[in-house]
C-alpha cells in the first residue's frame, strides 16, 4: 500500500485503511472502510475536509511516499521469525540457539535500516498493530517503538542494532511460563504474580552465554521492568542504575500493552497513553527517555478528528516532531480554516480535549 496524496487521489482507487469523513448534519463520523472504493464525491468530501492523504493499495502507476515504518513484508517476516524462535526454545529446554537467533538478527537490522531511512517519521503504532498473537506483535512494535526512542537519544548504529534486538526478545523469558498464567484476565493472585515476575530473568537465562547476545542486551531483557524510582522489579534499581536498554524498554513496553486490544479490555487512546506515560516521568520512567519518547510518538495521526477545548472539530493536518500534541488542524465547518496550534501563539490557550 501507498499514502497517496490527496489531489493525486482518483475515483475508483481502493482504500488500504479505514478513513473517517466528517458529516455536518446530522454532525456525525461515517466511516469509510479498508477495502471501499473511492468515488468522486468521497474524494470531494475528503478535500473539503482537509485530509492531506490517504493510504491506497498499490498500483505500480501511482505516487509512492513513504509513509509506513515497516511494510507489510517485513512484519510477516518478523512474525514468523518470532513465532519461530519462541517455539525452538519451548523444544529446547530454554536455551537459545545461535542459528534460532540469526532470522532475529536479520529482522533487527531490517527495523534499524527502516528508522533510519525514515528518519523524521514519528511511529503511528496502530500501523504495527495487524496481527493477534500478542506476544509476538507486542515485540515487534516495542523494537520499532524502542529503536526509535534510541535514534532520538541520539544512539549510534550499532547501539540501535543490539536495542532493536534486545526489544525483540525481551519477553522471551515468558516462554518459561504457563500460556495460561500469561493470558489470564482475572486477577491474579500474590503467588500467580511472583510467577509473572520472575519473566525477566528466565529471559536472561535463556540468551545467556549465546555469542550473538552482547552485555547490554542481556541487561536490557532482565531490567525492563525496574522503574526509576526503585519500584520495579527483580532488583528494585533505580535511576541510572537502571541499565539504558531496560529504561528504554520500559517506556515502549508499556505505550504498546496499554494501547493494545486485550481480552479483557479495550484498547487506550494513543493521547490518553502519553498522558499516563508523561504522568510517570521520573517516578516510573526515566525524564530523558520520555522526552525522546514524545518526539518520536504520533499522539494525534494525520487525518484524526479531534475536539478542542473551545468545542470545535478539527481534523489533524500535519505533525510537529518538536511537539507533536500541538498539530496543525483544519477547523470542521464551512470554511477554510486552520488552527497551528504549535506555531500561532494566539492559539496557545487552546488545547486538544479528545480524540474522536
Ligand atoms: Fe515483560
Amino acid at each position: 500500500m501507498n499514502f497517496i496524496l490527496i489531489n493525486e487521489v482518483r475515483e475508483g482507487m481502493i482504500l488500504a485503511k479505514d478513513v473517517k469523513i466528517y458529516d455536518y448534519t446530522p454532525n456525525k463520523i461515517d466511516l469509510l472502510k479498508e477495502g471501499s472504493k473511492l468515488t468522486s464525491s468521497n474524494i470531494e468530501r475528503l478535500k473539503e475536509l482537509g485530509s492531506v492523504g490517504l493510504y491506497i493499495y498499490n498500483k505500480d502507476e501511482f505516487n509512492k511516499t513513504p509513509a509506513r515504518i515497516l511494510d507489510d513484508e517485513l512484519k510477516i517476516e518478523a512474525i514468523t521469525e518470532l513465532e519461530k524462535l519462541f517455539s525452538d526454545l519451548d523444544k529446547n529446554e530454554g536455551k537459545l540457539e545461535s542459528s534460532a537467533l540469526r532470522g532475529i538478527n536479520e529482522i533487527s537490522t531490517k527495523i534499524v535500516d527502516s528508522i533510519l531511512v525514515n528518519k523524521e517519521y514519528m511511529v503511528n503504532i496502530l500501523d504495527l498493530k495487524m496481527y493477534d498473537e500478542y506476544t509476538y506483535h507486542h515485540s515487534l512494535s516495542v523494537s520499532v517503538l524502542s529503536t526509535a526512542i534510541g535514534l532520538s537519544l541520539g544512539l549510534n548504529d550499532k547501539a540501535l542494532f543490539d536495542l532493536s534486538l534486545c526489544a525483540l526478545l525481551h519477553d522471551i523469558g515468558k516462554t518459561k511460563i504457563a500460556r495460561d498464567l500469561i493470558t489470564k484476565p482475572d486477577k491474579l493472585t500474590e503467588e500467580e504474580y511472583k510467577i509473572i515476575k520472575s519473566h525477566p530473568l528466565r529471559g536472561g537465562k535463556c540468551v545467556a552465554k549465546n555469542e550473538l547476545i552482547n552485555e547490554r542486551i542481556y541487561n536490557g531483557i532482565i531490567s525492563h521492568h525496574e522503574k526509576y524510582d526503585g519500584t520495579g522489579y527483580p532488583f528494585g534499581a533505580k535511576g541510572k542504575e537502571i541499565p539504558l536498554f531496560g529504561r528504554i524498554i520500559a517506556v515502549a513496553d508499556v505505550y504498546d500493552a496499554l494501547t493494545s486490544k486485550r481480552p479483557y479490555r479495550e484498547p487506550n487512546k494513543a493521547s490518553e497513553t502519553i498522558e499516563y506515560i508523561m504522568a510517570a516521568n521520573g517516578s516510573f520512567f526515566d525524564p530523558a527517555v520520555v522526552n525522546a519518547f514524545l518526539k518520536k510518538i504520533a499522539p494525534y495521526p494525520i487525518n484524526d478528528y479531534v475536539r478542542l477545548s473551545n468545542g470545535k472539530i478539527g481534523i489533524v493536518t500535519r505533525l510537529f516532531p518538536e511537539n507533536p500534541l500541538r498539530p496543525e488542524l483544519k477547523i470542521i465547518d464551512k470554511k477554510d480554516i486552520y488552527y497551528n496550534l504549535y506555531e500561532d501563539p494566539n492559539l496557545y490557550n487552546i488545547v486538544i480535549v479528545e480524540s474522536l
